[in-house]
């Protein structure tokens, strides 16, 4: 071979000579990627190794016009894009019928061995990655395409990003006189390694940000990328494990398949892909891969079994979703005992308040684990979890991991039961519960934790509509520790936001206009701005029917707020905790100061009191209103409701179980009405009013 670093040197280069050099180069290196990735079977020292890419991009940068988008020297990530664009699949990506049980394998082997007419079936038995399911797409031997599986119809274009996976081969090799064929449509599986994984995770905990819950969410989220560069740098792995198309090639059996595949470059499992001679064998497979599940360097969570001979498929075909000639034997969810040490309260943008157990750390599936979400206090007391309890956690590989039970038979006595605070662990404020104790919010309009989602409600085309004051924006100046709380938007300053990032002259115009001419919203927009938890933007509107100002709306009881027809118990107390709060309410002032209208085009109610001098005894029991709600309707509607009975006494209402009450009307004359009478005649009161 000529020697490359001659070429360099010589002022008239030869291009010609520079292009044989090149492909020369671009040969060695891809032969030698393949021996160390796919084959993990390198001949050539890293060193060795450098210095070949290092030649080759330096005749690439001498002779930029011949450099090759398919060059190993492209696999660091080009550009990013907008979005990820959609691609068809040539044949759909379909999805493999599941089961956990033995007699469920056997009966799959049955149906098989009956369809076919057939003693015995050969089955390739293979892990099922807990990974990314992707498509590779090679025109005449060049990566042309990769997709995810999407929809299974269409997936997402994630070329670009596979491009940088150096496992990935962006040129086929053709070997043993077995050329690559003229189109080549693979799947297989995207995957991080467990300790790749753990690494990623402890660099993003020291730079601050989110960690992945899984190996497979962070293959998904490294692959999703909009920027390829990022994706270069996440450890991301490929398993090949299927062809769809070959032109030009044809297989016969699935050993045969992953056995060509590696000769043209692309990686396959050999090692942990086993054919088996019949469903016993692959049975014992199944019971070997799950044994030595942990000691892998990557997760799996099951076997496919996959007939072997492709004739077979054929004539076997498929469901609308699943093949018939594949089936995933998964393994039992991974399970470990471990012990709360605590639990601890985490609080999220929209408010919501959740439980966090603190575990004894415990290692399952090569993860270890230290937390676990308990959801929320109703799901604690179903499954009576205590601080200090021996519970079975369970991490089922694609979630985070959840407490199973308590193993109350390990009991000490010291245990605690717990339950949400009343108050927000960030703020202070009260935190209310809904009824079935599924969900707990904090009422505070100044916490921390929810502030940029506050924010960027409140500007929302419901509420304030400040255009520009999007969630990006929200969290900008949340971070910058110009916004403190929802007034701090009626403050910002021309300066202050030129000061930010992306905000030129123009936009910082644009939003300060915005801001200014949201001060003219009404109350029932200002209402819903405010993220009174579960009021939203019909309620507020409802709420401004009936309250002329904020002021009379902050003054209402919970009784007279129930009174309204569409106001349950849960939003009365709602809106009776928000105002209750003492920071609330200074917010809300200091905007009425910055010059908010607040204006209420929308109060109706004022001068509707049709039972207005018309007074109400009830007795005995009701059943389709309590006694207060009823008593709340009346009232509503401008009547009075008394104990007793008297000949001042309009009307008694009387259901089951009347005494004294009832009888006494009757000897005054008074007008009785039974429940349902009672029910017809509010509505009927109520509708006049509508
Ligand atoms: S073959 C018709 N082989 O399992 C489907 N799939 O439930 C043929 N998977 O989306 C797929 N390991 O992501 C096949 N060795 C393996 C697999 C495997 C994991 C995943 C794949 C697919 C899902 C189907």
């Amino acid at each position: 071979m000529k020697k490359t670093t001659d070429l360099l040197s010589r002022s008239n280069n030869d291009k010609q000579e520079a292009k044989k050099a090149i492909n020369t180069l671009q040969e060695q290196i891809r032969y030698h990627n393949y021996r160390y990735y796919v084959l993990d079977d390198p001949v050539l020292s890293d060193g060795e190794f450098d210095r070949l890419m290092v030649k080759l991009q330096a005749l690439e940068d001498k002779f930029p016009e011949l450099q090759s988008p398919d060059s190993p020297t492209q696999q660091v990530g080009g550009a990013p894009g907008t979005e990820l664009s959609s691609v068809p699949h040539p044949t759909p990506m379909l999805s493999l019928q599941t089961v956990y049980d033995k007699d469920e394998v056997k009966n799959f082997d049955k149906r098989c061995r009956e369809n076919l007419n057939k003693e015995d079936i050969q089955y390739m038995a293979e892990p099922k990655y807990d990974g990314l399911a992707v498509e590779l797409i090679y025109d005449k031997g060049r990566l042309s395409i990769a997709a995810t599986r999407g929809d299974g119809q269409t997936g997402e274009n994630i070329t670009a990003n596979i491009k940088t996976i150096k496992e990935v081969p962006l040129v086929l090799i053709g070997q043993e006189g077995i050329a690559p064929p003229d189109r080549l449509v693979v799947r297989g599986e995207i995957y991080m390694l467990l300790d790749e994984f753990k690494q990623l995770n402890e660099q993003r905990a020291k730079a601050g940000e989110p960690l992945f819950a899984n190996p497979r969410n962070a293959a998904a989220g490294s692959l999703r990328q909009l920027d390829p560069k990022v994706t270069a740098q996440r450890p991301l792995h490929i398993f090949l494990y299927q062809v769809v198309q070959s032109e030009g090639h044809s297989f016969k059996t699935q050993f045969e398949v992953l056995q060509t595949l590696t000769k043209w470059g692309l990686k396959v499992n050999r090692e942990k892909s086993q054919l088996c001679s019949g469903i016993e064998e692959a049975i014992d497979y199944h019971q070997h891969l799950a044994q030595i599940r942990d000691s892998l360097k990557y997760e799996i969570d099951g076997v496919v079994y996959k007939i072997n001979l492709l004739s077979d498929r054929q004539e076997l075909g498929f469901r609308t979703r699943n093949p018939r000639w594949a089936l995933a034997y998964k393994f039992k969810p991974r399970q470990m005992t471990t012990s709360i040490k605590a639990i601890e309260v985490q609080v999220g943008r929209t408010g919501v308040l959740t439980p966090v157990a603190i575990l004894e750390p415990v290692r399952i599936s090569g993860v270890e684990v230290s937390r676990a979400s308990l959801h929320n206090q109703s799901e604690i007391e179903r499954k009576d979890i205590r601080i200090g309890d021996t519970v079975l956690v369970e991490r089922a590989g694609d979630v985070i991991p959840y407490v199973v039970k308590p193993i109350t038979e390990k009991r000490t006595g010291s245990e605690h039961i717990f339950h949400l605070p009343d108050q927000c662990p960030v703020c202070g404020s009260e935190v209310i519960m809904s009824e079935d104790k599924k969900k707990a919010l904090c009422t505070g309009i100044t916490c921390e934790a929810q502030l940029r989602k506050r924010i960027s409600h409140f500007a929302s085309k419901g509420g304030m509509d400040i255009e520009g004051l999007g969630e990006k924006m929200a969290v900008q100046l949340v971070n910058s520790g110009m916004v403190k709380d929802l007034s701090s938007i009626y403050q910002l300053q021309e300066t202050d936001l030129l000061a930010m990032e992306r905000m030129a002259e123009k936009s910082t115009d644009n939003l300060l206009q915005a801001i200014e001419a949201s001060k003219d919203k009404n109350l029932s927009n200002f209402l819903f701005a405010l993220g009174i938890p579960i009021v939203g933007e019909h309620l507020a509107r409802v709420l401004c029917e009936y309250f002329a100002t904020i002021d009379d709306l902050m003054k209402a009881s919970q009784d007279k707020l129930f009174s309204i027809k569409e106001i349950g118990p849960e939003v009365a107390s709602s809106i009776t905790a928000f105002f209750a709060n003492p920071k609330n309410l200074q917010v809300i002032e200091e905007m009425r100061q910055a010059g908010l209208s607040m204006s209420n085009p929308y109060y109706t109610k004022e001068s509707f009191q049709p039972l207005a001098g018309t007074s109400f005894v009830f007795t005995g029991t009701l059943e389709h209103w309590t006694r207060d709600k009823a008593k709340q309707l009346v009232e509503s509607l401008g009547g009075r409701t008394t104990n007793s009975v008297s000949k001042e006494t309009n009307y008694v209402v009387a259901g089951p179980g009347a005494g004294s009450k009832l009888q006494k009307a009757e000897e005054l004359n008074l007008s009785i009405m039974n429940e349902q009478e009672f029910i017809q005649f509010i509505e009927k009161h109520q509708k006049k009013g509508q």
